[in-house]
């Protein structure tokens, strides 16, 4: 019988993670891929947009969260899809990335006993002032199989007592997706919609809380931003956090006074070609770190750390303050720029996640269980289950 596996997608980033793995179950037959979307992002240019770019096909299930707190989020989902769980019975949840939804899904799977799979696992920043970071701490303690995407994650799980035997390096899930859309991504003329040359512009994104959701920091980027802006033509599709925080102190006249070009956040095709034509991007963002170097650009990121240090110890990225964007810029793109790439972002990590599923669920392999959980054994076989769990019981 096909493994019924549920895909967790919650909010922009986790749409280009989930794409090529959602394609490659449903090209095989011994998975049955369940499509869920908690509704964390639900804009038409924050959710559905990226659907029809990757060609994922309508949720399966879509809890309809919205916005709230963190707490709200985090809990609407557990509440909400816990039902879900509970009713589709799958053989596993695999939860991407490290957003509210992330973290809320697995803690769902754990406590029914269903095995949770992370993709993306072992990053962190050490700075657990960022949510995300929190998320990825409870998503990896509780996650029965862990799938990095570089060296670095597999030291840091183990550094935190997570065995061998739960760790699985797979790559990089996002040049999939760059790879699986690249013909309309190198179709889609972007800059030129926008009428900037090629090689003569830079992309800006910010949404990180840290750097918009306090004003004076937010002031102390839109100057920086400025500046750069007299050297380098920039365009910025802003954020709906962003934009809200900019429209509330003003600045965004302040930037379009002086020359940026901002739009609204765009889908992720249009947005890459975007990104493939520019000189340099300027970003908080986790995604675009690894995008630009993958495509060998010049990344500029404002934040104070990255939880993807092989983005500049094998990339193209430098982290950077307001007060040394411009001159780091000018490094950037008047220095050598690396070559190499970090092993495995090759556009394969879904098939060899697909073989980590297989290798793992065959009858005389490994069992997936937790040192610290002697009575609970489990198989994506499906036979065994949480003792004493009546509710998940297979076949109902
Ligand atoms: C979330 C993730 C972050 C990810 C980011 C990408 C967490 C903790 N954060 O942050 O890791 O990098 O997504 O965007 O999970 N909003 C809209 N329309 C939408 C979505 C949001 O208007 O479709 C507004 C909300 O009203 C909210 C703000 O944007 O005020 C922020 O959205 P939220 O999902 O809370 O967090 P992000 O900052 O997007």
């Amino acid at each position: 019988m096909a493994q019924r596996v549920h895909l967790i997608a919650a909010a922009r980033p986790n749409f280009m993670k989930v794409a090529p793995l959602w394609h490659a179950l449903a090209a095989a037959a011994d998975f049955d891929p369940v499509l869920v979307h908690s509704g964390q992002h639900y804009d038409a240019n924050m959710s559905d947009a990226f659907f029809a770019d990757l060609g994922l096909p309508a949720p399966d299930q879509h809890l309809g969260i919205g916005s709230g707190s963190h707490a709200e989020q985090t809990g609407g989902v557990m509440i909400a899809y816990e039902k879900v769980a509970l009713s589709d019975r799958p053989d596993s949840i695999i939860v991407v990335g490290d957003v509210n939804s992330t973290a809320a899904c697995a803690m769902v799977g754990g406590k029914l006993g269903v095995p949770v799979v992370h993709l993306e696992a072992g990053l962190r920043s050490r700075d657990r002032t960022m949510p995300e970071e929190l998320n990825r701490l409870v998503t990896d303690v509780l996650a029965d199989v862990l799938w990095t995407p570089s060296a670095d994650a597999d030291a840091n799980l183990r550094a935190e007592g997570i065995p061998d035997s739960r760790i699985s390096r797979v790559g990089n899930i996002m040049i999939d997706s760059f790879e699986l859309v690249r013909p309309a991504i190198e179709a889609a003329g972007a800059p030129e919609a926008l009428g900037l040359a090629r090689g003569g512009y830079g992309v800006v994104t910010l949404h990180r809380p840290s750097n918009v959701d306090d004003p004076a920091q937010l002031a102390r980027l839109v100057d920086a931003l400025i500046e750069v802006q007299r050297r380098l033509p920039l365009v910025f599709p802003v954020h709906p956090r962003t934009a809200k925080r900019l429209g509330a102190a003003f600045l965004d006249s302040r930037l379009k006074r002086a020359g940026l070009r901002l739009v609204e956040p765009l889908p992720y095709v249009r947005f890459m070609s975007l990104v493939t034509g520019a000189a340099a991007a300027i970003t908080d963002s986790g995604g675009i770190q690894e995008e630009t170097t993958y495509l060998g650009i010049p990344c500029l990121t404002l934040r104070e750390n990255t939880e993807r240090p092989v983005t500049i110890s094998e990339g193209t990225n430098r982290l950077v303050r307001p007060e040394t964007l411009l001159l780091e810029l000018d490094r950037a793109l008047t220095g050598p720029r690396p070559v190499r790439c970090p092993e495995l972002w090759d556009g394969k990590t879904a098939q060899r996640c697909l073989e980590d599923l297989r290798r793992r669920a065959g009858p005389a392999r490994l069992p997936v269980a937790r040192p610290d959980s002697g009575a609970l054994v489990r198989r994506y076989s499906g036979g065994e289950r949480r003792a004493g769990d009546a509710r998940y019981r297979r076949g109902g």
